[in-house]
């Protein structure tokens, strides 16, 4: 299964007057242009979607993401407005239509994928609260056989000095690794949030963290060599090999 992952390109509507907004913008149509040319299964976008939560920020969003051919799945991030987000993105996003999280599971590909709600309104760091420690234990117990990937807007492991107790309670990012390490069919954890690329291993198994789709936001990339192109993820799911993930560079005038 192929899988394009994009990540936090905090858009802005298109009156700003900020003087990233055309160059984020930029950086978002070049990547949907080039995922598809590569026709994944499917789209992860790990949250931060737009900057500030706005309904004109969401309507720049979708403009942008209209000319994907491949099925699209959100998690929202700490910048997004979630009743705003599933107003502007409900029909195209597999996100639920009710409830107050914004997690879910799809069951139509070769691997089960399960999209986790880690935002809370007003908190930027991440939450796994019991509610949501319930229903990811029902969900996983469900189907314990079927291959699985999860993703997340927020990492809950630490990253060097970047990075440094990113949910609300230590507990609930223990409780995470906890759960997740009780179902070996997660065969993988995709993150965004912290705008630099990581890989590493994660309650037994592949994680990863990738770079900011926004160049001007982005860390952790020589730009000597990037030349301050935006960078999206392809990540290649198989039951032989597992994850393999390619980081592809684009030309933003692509
Ligand atoms: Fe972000």
């Amino acid at each position: 299964m192929l899988i394009a992952q994009i990540s936090d390109t905090h858009i802005l509507a298109r009156a700003s007057d900020h003087p990233a907004a055309q160059l984020r913008s930029d950086c978002l149509r070049a990547c949907v242009a080039d995922i598809n040319r590569q026709q994944p299964d499917a789209v992860i976008f790990t949250g931060d979607t737009v900057q500030h939560g706005r309904p004109e920020e969401y309507a720049q969003l979708l403009e942008l993401l209209a000319p994907l051919q491949a099925p699209l799945y959100l998690v929202p991030g700490n910048r997004d407005d979630n009743i705003a987000l599933r107003e502007s993105l409900g029909d195209q996003s597999g996100l639920p239509r009710d409830g107050g999280f914004l997690h879910y599971v799809v069951e139509d590909h070769a691997f089960r994928l399960v999209a986790l709600d880690s935002t809370s309104p007003g908190e930027r760091k991440g939450v796994f609260c019991p509610e949501r420690q319930a229903w990811l234990e029902k969900v996983l117990s469900d189907q314990p056989n079927r291959p699985t990937l999860l993703f997340i807007h927020h990492p809950p492991f630490d990253v060097s000095d970047h990075y440094v107790g990113g949910y609300r309670r230590p507990e609930e990012a223990v409780a995470l690794s906890d759960l997740v390490g009780r179902h070996p069919q997660v065969v993988a954890l995709l993150c965004g949030h912290v705008h630099w690329p990581v890989e590493c291993r994660w309650a037994g198994r592949p994680a990863r963290i990738m770079p900011s789709i926004a160049v001007d936001l982005r860390k952790g990339i020589d730009e000597t060599e990037a030349r301050e192109r935006p960078i999206y993820m392809l990540h290649r799911l198989s039951a032989e090999a597992g994850l393999v993930s390619e980081a592809k560079t684009v030309d933003a005038a692509a």
